[in-house]
């Protein structure tokens, strides 16, 4: 089969996606720690070090929002149902038998209504509610403990179940990344920017249209 490239990731893009999995890993990691689940760097390194990376991570989601906003790539994220049932027949069986993908990605488009459903779900419902319930465990709970702790129980609880959100989103993601035209194929676009796409026109040629 013929392949084109097409160029789909900007380096911002990029730059986003591997700091955030590089915070996210260590967020939650260290909140393990602190949730006592192993103990490796001891509590109190892992609670500077998941301070550390939590401003760090609310820092990166401000840039990347304006970043989203001003190249309009928020579009890929919005969620659809147009071909969704396509795209829950090719995960649960089209992609053992080796049948094509039903998304033909674009600058706009390279999301599959799945995808866009779990990273808008991702992206804003449980990363806005780990921001609001860490700042709310920052400034209510530590260190003199201004109110009743009890009245902290739901943001507690939340952050946990949000952490073992982020955690089942890592595994399928992790999984996710190696359904592509090859097993590295995803994540080799996601380094270079550019994406191998089955050319269903049998253009002899390869093109590349840089878009950004
Ligand atoms: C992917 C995102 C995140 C994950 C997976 C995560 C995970 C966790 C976990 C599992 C705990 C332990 C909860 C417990 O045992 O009660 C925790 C604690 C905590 N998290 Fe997060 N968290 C994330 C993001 C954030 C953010 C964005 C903030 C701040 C805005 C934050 C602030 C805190 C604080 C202050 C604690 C308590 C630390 C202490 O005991 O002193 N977290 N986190």
């Amino acid at each position: 089969m013929k392949y084109k490239k097409q160029y789909l990731y900007s380096k911002f893009e990029r730059f986003w996606h591997w700091t955030q999995m590089l915070l996210v890993m260590l967020l939650t990691f260290t909140g393990f720690e602190i949730h006592g689940n192993f103990e490796i760097m001891g509590f109190e390194n892992s609670v500077r070090i998941h301070s550390a990376a939590a401003w760090s991570f609310m820092g990166l989601a401000v840039v990347s929002i304006f970043w989203m906003i001003v190249s309009k790539q928020y579009l890929n994220f919005i969620p659809t149902t147009t071909k969704l049932k396509e795209q829950l027949q090719y995960y649960t069986s089209g992609i053992f038998k080796g049948r094509p993908h039903p998304l033909h990605k674009t600058l706009y488009n390279k999301l599959n209504p799945l995808q866009r459903i779990v990273y808008a779900g991702l992206l804003i419902l449980i990363f806005p509610v780990q921001i609001i319930t860490g700042i709310a465990y920052m400034y209510y709970h530590y260190p003199e403990n201004p109110i009743d702790a009890d009245g902290l129980l739901l943001a507690v609880n939340a952050h946990t179940i949000g952490a073992f959100m982020v955690v089942a989103f890592i595994i399928v993601h992790v999984y996710m990344t190696t359904t592509g035209h090859s097993v590295s194929a995803n994540v080799k676009a996601m380094i270079s920017g550019y994406e191998k796409e089955p050319d269903t026109e049998n253009s002899p040629e390869e093109t590349i249209s840089k878009n950004q």
